[in-house]
């Protein structure tokens, strides 16, 4: 506990600092590489409440378990909080990543990217990719694979095709495979200067900009002699902002890590939950059944058809409410910030978690149990669904990809649950340290249903 006098000059939200330089970073860490990490929030908030402070990654953090308090961290970015990444993220993103943007640069890309993910844009223009490349890639699924790979090579082949309208191939699966060393350097944590997976991922994030240098002069070479193509790249390109290859690059690099371990994470993990819950896979698979019977065996899925998937959305929901792909956000205050009570001194991290909300059984009945019904004549949750349920951040910065997400999800949804069977190749649990994922890929047998 802080000495009382420190405590009450500063009126710090409660709570331990723990060991000297490590503070509680041990805890969480050992907490969260588990399939049960709430004990490490549970045990806090029981013993200081939804606010308190800990010391976690180097920092004296605030960690806010109430949706109140989250929703006034997300809502004042840029005013009271500004988003904070460590150097060695940093570094990897490149200095111009919208995730780092500030100010109302970062307002008029936000919005730029966003206009790029709207539904209009999706039910329009890539829709039909996502059929496309969802079935092209499921083509080639035979007996055992790991889902999380498919997966991931889905959304990686999908991203591309939005950004700068590639289709798969070498060159993208040359480009992946550089992305996902960058990836990993994102995980070392704590101490990524000293380790051999952070340089590599350095080398790779040159590597992959090199790469996308080489498309980006190309497509400006384009444009300049008056061709134009409907992509995230022409409107970059269009722009009244004249940006730099340089900064193009990291808007692209940003824009492919963002969606890189998200969407494929909750795809597989919507496949686990369904798994292990047959009466939810049973009335998913007829909702998809009954779509599928109006239409033709190869005839692509229309937006009124991703309409008319309401158990779908409550699949997506309670996926995105119990897996908590991104379990909550790091700010840092930009001044003294009063809130509750107490005082968040001026510099100090604070940590807005998600998790802890969704997970509370005071907001969502039964919280600790995935039960897609819980969505079907309600919102839910046990209040306004706004404040509590934010799988997807929201201000400022909410997902601009939040929609895409969703018709992902559900495209890759309808065509699992309509040409396969499955079975868990083996057990394989989750964990959510370095990020939320299943340790094993989640291996799958398959079987096509039309041939078994
Ligand atoms: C299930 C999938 C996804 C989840 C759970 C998710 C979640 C989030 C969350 C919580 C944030 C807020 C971060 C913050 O406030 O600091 C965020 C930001 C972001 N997401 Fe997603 N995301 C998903 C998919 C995507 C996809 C497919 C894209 C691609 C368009 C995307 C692009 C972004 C970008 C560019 C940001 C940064 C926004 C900014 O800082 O202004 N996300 N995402």
């Amino acid at each position: 506990m802080f000495r009382a006098s420190r405590c009450r000059r500063l009126r710090l939200p409660p709570g331990s600092l723990g060991l000297p330089f490590v503070g509680e970073t041990l805890q969480l860490i050992a907490a969260y590489k588990t399939e049960n990490p709430e004990p490490f929030i549970d045990e806090r908030v029981n013993r200081y409440g939804p606010i308190f402070t800990t010391h976690v990654f180097g920092e004296p953090t605030v960690f806010s378990a109430d949706p109140e308090t989250n929703r006034f961290i997300l809502q004042n970015e840029g005013k009271l909080f500004e988003c904070s990444y460590p150097g060695s993220i940093s570094n990897l993103l490149g200095k111009h990543s919208l995730l780092l943007m500030k100010g109302s640069l970062h307002k008029r890309m936000h919005s730029l990217t966003m206009s790029f993910a709207n539904s209009s844009i999706i039910r329009d223009h890539l829709l039909v990719d996502i059929d496309r490349l969802v079935l092209l890639n499921m083509d080639s699924w035979t007996g055992r694979i790991f889902l999380m790979e498919e997966a991931k090579k889905i959304t990686f082949e999908l991203t591309v095709k939005q950004l700068m309208s590639f289709d798969p191939g070498e060159w993208s699966e040359s480009l992946r495979k550089e992305y996902v060393l960058v990836i990993e350097g994102f995980f070392t944590v704590p101490l990524p200067i000293f380790s051999t997976t952070y340089r590599r991922a350095i080398k790779a994030r040159t590597k992959v900009a090199e790469a996308l240098d080489l498309i980006v002069r190309q497509r400006r070479a384009e444009y300049e002699r008056g061709e134009r193509r409907n992509d995230m790249l022409g409107a970059l390109l269009a722009g009244d902002d004249n940006f730099s290859d340089e900064e193009i690059v990291d808007f692209l690099v940003a824009l492919l890590v963002a969606g890189y371990e998200t969407t494929p994470t909750i795809m597989t993990l919507a496949v686990k939950f369904l798994t292990e819950t047959p009466l939810a896979l049973a009335q998913l698979k007829e909702e998809h059944e009954e779509i599928r019977a109006k239409k033709s065996e190869t005839e692509a899925l229309q937006w009124s058809d991703y309409k008319s998937m309401p158990f779908t959305q409550c699949v997506v929901n309670e996926t995105l409410r119990v897996a908590n792909i991104i379990s909550g956000v790091f700010r840092r205050a930009m001044t003294d910030i009063h809130i509750k009570g107490y005082t968040i001194p001026k510099g100090w991290k604070v940590f807005a978690s998600f998790r802890a909300v969704h997970l509370d059984h005071e907001h969502f009945k039964d919280a600790r149990s995935f039960n897609p019904w819980r969505w079907q004549n309600n919102s839910g949750a046990n209040s306004s669904p706004g404040n509590v349920f934010t799988p997807f951040g929201g201000g400022p910065r909410l997902c601009p990809g939040y929609e895409l997400a969703r018709v992902e999800l559900s495209v890759f949804l309808h065509h699992l649950v309509t040409r396969f069977s499955w079975v868990p190749a083996e057990e394989d649990k989750l964990v959510f340290f370095p990020t939320t994922r299943t340790q094993k890929r989640y291996p799958i047998i398959v079987q096509r249903r039309n041939s078994s």
